[in-house]
């Protein structure tokens, strides 16, 4: 027999061998891990009955409470249902996806004592249901040694299955690698004399490219490992937020499916140049700012406003755009507005109506019946949209902001499956405030269309109810926080927005140092300068007037700092449409030159304003030169441009200075907390920023850094999709056990 031959045979006995081990190995695995796995979910009903216990036991048998608590308890995502039975095997309270056939009588043989001198007892079992294996077990509640009833809860046993699958996976593609390495490496070592196998290995090692004959394992050993990185990966809880842990929550809760994304602006504008030249802009919106990496690293549709005089020209025929450009990441759907539809609906309704009512800056709402129709036409076309780009009946769809007031409804009603969130930006008004616009009632009917509306403050949420209570039939919900309306429910959340971490824009920004000797360049000031910056769409909520002010007040009472104090403004023209805003435009203007002409000599101007829009690098450039960032918004729901400059401060220096009145100062709370209005104390922190020490500046500047890293727009996005995701379980699986959807029977 030659040596070949003789491998060969070795070969074939050593894979049939593999072979056997790897199947009686799978057994034992599988029976091991089912054990574990059942031992989990009895611990997990376990603890989550205990934590309840005090709750139940206090408010036994008062239904509408215990509903309560067991809606709590089901908010854990493997425990699908429960139900509180009385000592008498009558049902106390039950959650809706309950199903029938594990009543309180059934249930309760197992767990009532059969004689006077036995105690109540747990008790579990394994059942299936038309949609897989469900966990079923009964806990006693226990009042002072006595039981008062049981809880009987449902969990979802479907992922033991299928990690069950995964587990076998493994094994047998650890197998299979096995055996083929053996059989090559067999194979090989009949073939290759020693020397010129360890050849091999050296080249291997040294990461040269390895012969043919290796190129399999390597590849399969590769796989392997990143299969489990990613499972590990997946499986972990905690760490910080970033586009991958977004990706996996959406893979693991949402099976990947595509988000459709509903907004007015879109996140890249083609704009016609002179001699036909188009450039790409970056528009400066918070909404864009936050949205765009949620976008990147999720994938899916932005359905939005093509407001471009190039968008038609770079799109195809159906208005579809594979953006970023050079990376593609994700399409944006562009929809065309006629000039009316956008003069009735953007200008009119949206920005001369819903933004002066929902900002309190003292500028007059003006609500016309012709742009309210111009609204709720442009809603439908939107809306309308979405159901041409979703890919199932029970898509994801993120409705953003106030232009869209009325598509959860225009969408529930064309997908009544859908999971839609609605997310507001700015703040929401006072019921009585909300009562000045006459189509109040429409816009709430139009946001409890979506399985949950979110806005950035829980203040924000609390008129929300307010006005629900005020203006809507509609069942509150104070407990759970949501509504019951028209039959269906909807959850209300305060879900912070944020930025992405790290800032890409800031990632590839020059060093501050650079950056800091190019804007003082360009500015013609000296080194020494001391530097203020201030970045917004030009709006009468961003306090610009005001800020404008401060600096005047701040040189009257530290002259010291005339001749060294610049504050320059990046001011991007908006809405200039509107007369407010041109009128507001020439205000500050006027203004800028009033303090100009009043502080200013030999070339020193106090103010500096450039009222033109400037695309991101420049104005991470700016945040990076400046000594203090002063966000001064009369009103605002959040504020990026707050988190934005602490993200561009790598270096740990520079002072913010911000505004009450805007979300972001509930958590960046290191920054100079002050109200717009009060000049002496706005121009006195200014000056203190000037002055602050580079310690404390870095202090601060290191504990927003710290606190932004963690609460980034990742977790955001994905504290909105997990809350969408339970949603989604729960309508399943009521429609698994025949029930109708929670969110189309109330509950
Ligand atoms: O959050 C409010 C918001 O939607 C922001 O995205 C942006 O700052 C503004 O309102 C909208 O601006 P524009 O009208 O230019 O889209």
């Amino acid at each position: 027999m030659t040596g070949m031959s003789r491998a060969l045979r070795f070969t074939v006995a050593l894979v049939l061998g593999l072979g056997l081990l790897t199947w009686a190995a799978s057994l034992i695995v599988s029976s091991t891990t089912r054990d574990w796995f059942m031992k989990d979910v009895r611990l997990r009903g376990q603890l989550a009955v205990n934590g309840a216990r005090r709750a139940l036991v206090a408010h036994w048998p008062d239904a509408r409470a215990v509903q309560a608590i067991l809606s709590e308890i089901t908010r854990d995502e493997r425990i699908m249902a429960a139900a509180a039975c009385s000592a008498g095997l009558e049902q106390v309270a039950a959650t809706v996806a309950y199903p029938d056939r594990f009543s309180c009588e059934r249930i309760g043989v197992h767990v009532r004592p059969r004689s006077p001198r036995e105690r109540w007892a747990s008790w579990t079992s394994v059942d299936s249901l038309p949609g897989g294996q469900v966990h079923v077990s009964a806990i006693p509640i226990r009042d002072d040694g006595s039981a008062v009833g049981f809880v009987v809860l449902v969990q979802d046993m479907s992922y033991v299955g299928r990690r069950e699958a995964k587990t076998q996976g493994f094994l047998v593609g650890a197998f299979a690698i096995l055996a083929f390495s053996a059989s090559v490496l067999t194979v090989l070592a009949a073939r290759l004399s020693w020397r010129g196998w360890t050849r091999q290995m050296r080249d291997l090692l040294r990461g040269e490219s390895p012969r043919p004959e290796f190129q399999p394992i390597l590849r399969d050993v590769r796989d392997l490992v990143e299969r489990l990185v990613a499972e590990r990966e997946q499986e972990g809880q905690g760490g910080a937020w970033t586009p991958e842990r977004l990706k996996q929550t959406l893979n693991r809760h949402l099976h990947g499916e595509r988000i459709v994304v509903v907004a007015n602006r879109e996140p890249y504008i083609d704009e016609l140049r002179e001699g036909g030249e188009v450039v790409t802009l970056h528009p400066a919106s918070g909404l864009v700012t936050a949205l765009e990496p949620v976008m990147r690293a999720c994938s899916g549709v932005w359905v939005a406003h093509g407001s471009g005089s190039a968008d038609r020209q770079t799109a195809d025929e159906r208005g579809h755009v594979r953006v970023p450009p050079g990376e593609e990441s994700y399409v944006v759907r562009r929809v065309w507005l006629s000039p009316e539809e956008e003069r009735g609906y953007y200008y009119g309704f949206s920005n001369e109506g819903l933004w002066p009512l929902c900002h309190l800056a003292h500028t007059r709402p003006i609500f016309k019946s012709d742009d309210w129709r111009h609204y709720e036409n442009v809603n439908r076309r939107f809306a309308e949209t979405v159901c041409e780009e979703v890919d199932s009946d029970d898509p994801i769809v993120l409705v953003q902001d106030y232009h869209f007031a009325l598509a959860p409804r225009l969408i529930r009603e064309r997908l009544p499956r859908a999971t839609i969130l609605a997310f507001w930006h700015i703040p929401w008004p006072n019921s009585e405030r909300l009562g000045i616009c006459p189509w109040r009632t429409q816009l709430l009917d139009g946001l409890l269309g979506a399985s949950i509306v979110g806005f950035h403050t829980q203040m924000h949420c609390n008129n929300f109810v307010d006005a629900v209570d005020r203006y809507l039939e509609a069942r509150i919900d104070r407990e759970l926080i949501g509504f019951v309306y028209q039959g269906r429910s909807t959850l209300l959340r305060a879900y912070p927005i944020s930025i992405e971490w790290p800032d890409h824009w800031a990632e590839s920004a020059p060093p501050a140092a650079e950056c800091r000797k190019s804007v003082l360049a360009d500015l013609g000031l000296g080194p020494e300068a001391l530097l203020g910056v201030g970045v917004d769409r030009l709006d009468y909520t961003k306090g610009v007037e005001e800020r404008f002010l401060a600096v005047e007040r701040a040189l009257e009472l530290h002259p010291d700092l005339v001749g060294r104090f610049t504050f320059v403004q990046l001011a991007a023209p908006s809405r200039t449409l509107i007369d407010r805003y041109r009128e507001l435009n020439e205000r500050v203007e006027r203004e800028a030159a009033r303090i100009n002409e009043r502080f200013g000599k030999d070339g020193y101007r106090p103010i500096i304003l450039k009222r033109v829009h400037h695309e991101p690098p420049a104005v991470f450039r700016y945040y990076r030169a400046a000594d203090v960032c002063y966000v001064s918004s009369l009103h605002d729901g959040m504020n990026l441009v707050a988190k934005e400059f602490v993200s561009a401060r790598e270096d740990e220096r520079g002072v913010l200075v911000l505004s009450h009145f805007t979300g972001a100062a509930r958590e960046l709370t290191e920054a100079l907390i002050v109200n717009p209005y009060d000049l002496d104390e706005a121009g006195e922190a200014l000056a203190v920023a000037l002055r602050m020490s580079e310690i404390e500046q870095r202090d601060r500047m290191r504990a927003m850094r710290r606190y932004l890293a963690e609460f980034n727009v990742y977790r955001w996005a994905g504290r909105m999709l997990g809350d969408a995701a339970r949603l989604r379980r729960q309508d399943r699986l009521a429609i698994r056990l025949g029930i109708h959807a929670p969110t189309e029977n109330g509950t």
